[in-house]
């Protein structure tokens, strides 16, 4: 039934400007039946954070930025679902066009800018489904026009610490100015220093709620020191690595679009992605665990992931261009890999190749 779905709207998907699709996407799984997904094998299930995935494909964010269909998405097989960036205010994000197909390099250009509900809005939905079950993270970011950002990631923890299941502060999207540059060692290290203290506040009432830091494959290797060092230092739960890239691949085709300003995702960005989450990797030193996005599209994809140092998995654009039964299909190979290699866990092939990848030469 889902494989019929994508293979009838493919081909009208194609056709649409890429946020029309988008919006006729949510607006689907929004009025779908909402069948009771197949159980997830055993040996899929993972352990991070405190939590138990079911498995461990996540939905990337920016998909279901305003929380209107997590758990139809938990139902179509993701394993956990990250919905946002949200941000304190609602904002429209920057003018059309700002999402761009790279249709035969598999990959996206976005320059959205964070245009989401708002914080309100958002609560108001995760508030309604909160004893549905299902993993869902909630992403957060600064309004573009905050003159006190560090403000906002403390905010959105003291508004979702209830509903969510865990938080990525979001640091890394191009698409705001000046937000990467939260990554810089100091002012990193003020802003955990006060998410973590947020987070500490609201657990007599919400509970131990993890937070994970979202950075950008563009840190070059002396920032990533930094990084990685602050996280360690301050004790974040997990880091995922990591946001779309503003750098375009020689090995781009399509030259025109190439060209937009924007975050690059989806199979062009696989190979950096790949590079720096083998690099946090060995710097962290499972100091805690790690989730890859970057360009995952088949159960090839996720494995190379998961022994570059990921425990858990996120991708979007993979969903662009292959449809939704590539997270079946990603979930099928896992468990033939597990049964290949006799393992009955996923842990032990966690960055088995992260010493091997960081010695090659650097993905141009
Ligand atoms: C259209 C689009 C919107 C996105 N919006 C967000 C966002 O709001 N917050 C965020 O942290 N990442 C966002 N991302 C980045 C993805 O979460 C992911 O990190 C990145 O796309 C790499 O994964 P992929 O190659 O599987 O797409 C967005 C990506 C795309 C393509």
């Amino acid at each position: 039934m889902i494989g019929l779905y994508d293979r009838l709207s493919r081909p009208l998907r194609r056709a649409l400007d890429p946020e029309d699709a988008h919006a006729l996407a949510i607006k689907a799984l929004r009025y779908m039946p909402l069948v009771k997904a197949a159980t997830d094998a055993d040996e899929l299930a993972v352990r991070a954070f405190g939590l138990r995935f079911p498995n461990p494909v996540g939905l990337a964010a920016g998909f279901d930025k305003n929380a209107q269909v997590p758990d139809a998405l938990l139902r179509l097989g993701f394993g956990f679902v990250e919905v946002g960036t949200i941000t304190p205010r609602p904002q429209a994000g920057n003018p059309k066009p700002r999402l761009f197909r790279l249709e035969s390099d598999q990959g996206v250009i976005n320059r959205l800018g964070f245009n989401n509900d708002g914080a309100a809005v958002v609560h108001m939905r995760l508030a309604k489904r909160r004893n549905a079950g299902g993993i869902v993270g909630v992403n957060i970011g600064a309004n573009r026009d905050s003159t006190d950002r560090i403000e906002d990631y403390v905010r959105l923890i003291e508004t979702f610490a209830a509903v969510a299941s865990y938080f990525t502060v979001n640091v890394s999207s191009p698409n705001t100015p000046g937000l990467r540059e939260l990554q810089q060692a100091k002012v990193l290290d003020d802003l955990l220093a006060r998410v973590l203290d947020a987070r500490e506040q609201v657990r007599p009432r919400a509970g131990l709620k993890p937070v994970l830091l979202k950075i950008a494959p563009d840190l070059t290797l002396a920032d990533l020191d930094d990084v990685v060092g602050v996280a360690r230092k301050r004790r974040v739960d997990g880091m995922i690595v990591g946001n779309t890239t503003t750098t375009r691949p020689g090995s781009l085709r399509e030259a025109q679009p190439a060209r937009e300003q924007g975050g690059l995702s989806g199979r062009p960005l696989f190979r950096l992605s790949t590079r720096v989450l083998a690099e946090t990797f060995v710097r962290a030193e499972s100091a805690f665990p790690l989730i890859a996005a970057g360009g995952i599209d088949s159960g090839a994809t996720a494995i190379a992931k998961i022994k570059a140092g990921a425990t858990l998995l996120e991708l979007y654009t993979g969903l662009v261009y292959r449809g939704i039964g590539v997270v079946t299909e990603i979930e099928e190979d896992l468990t033939a890999a597990l049964k290949r290699g006799h393992r009955n866990s996923l842990a032990s092939m966690v960055g088995s190749d992260a010493a091997a990848i960081t010695a090659d030469s650097w993905p141009a």
